[in-house]
């Protein structure tokens, strides 16, 4: 396990993100969507350092059908509470890989006539995309490798881990 976004680049990038949406949004109605469970941490944190009175704080969980032959076979596990209909809606999520799950979300969340929506992903794997999405805002881009920590699991281990860190190969020997 190596560390590859410490918790101090990761704190920077967000206070980056929040300034560039507190200016977006102002105070204007905002509903703020958490992908459950890898964004949890993310969205945390973020929201934090958001000033708008006027924000709503809503979760989706998705899951999507791995053994499936069909890649965008994705369904809500948890749906949004609230009308999303003429409101500003973020969507917050850890990463953006295929982005077959982001494309699925999106499709679902337009045909309810939000009054704008947009995407912040904590990490963007653009190089892997299969679906198209448009990502608004990533904190951190990443080419290869898997991540674990700030969220993110593996098997759901890991999530706890302050920094995001890259799982890597057991060596030769067997050790870790
Ligand atoms: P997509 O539909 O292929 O874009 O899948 C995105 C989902 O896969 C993310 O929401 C993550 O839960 C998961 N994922 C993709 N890459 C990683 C990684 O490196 N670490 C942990 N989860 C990942
Ligand atoms: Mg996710």
């Amino acid at each position: 396990m190596r560390p590859l976004f410490t918790q101090d680049e990761i704190e920077a990038r967000i206070v980056e993100l929040a300034e560039k949406l507190n200016a977006i949004y102002r105070e204007e109605p905002l509903v703020a969507v958490c992908v459950l469970k890898g964004a949890v941490l993310f969205y945390a944190d973020l929201i934090r350092l958001i000033n708008n009175p006027n924000i709503i704080l809503d979760f989706v969980r998705l899951s999507s059908y791995r053994d499936s032959m069909d890649p965008g076979a994705i369904d809500f596990t948890r749906d949004l509470d609230t009308d999303i209909a003429g409101k500003h809606v973020l969507v917050v999520e850890d990463v953006v890989d295929s982005g077959h799950t982001m494309a699925f979300l999106f499709e679902t969340l337009r045909a309810r006539n939000p009054k704008s929506l947009r995407l912040a992903t904590l990490v963007d794997k653009k190089s892997h995309r299969e679906a198209e999405v448009q990502v608004d805002f990533a904190c951190f881009e990443l080419d290869q490798g898997f991540i674990v920590g700030y969220g993110l699991d593996y098997a759901e281990r890991y999530r706890a881990l302050p920094d995001i860190c890259v799982v890597e190969q057991a060596s030769q020997d067997g050790s870790e």
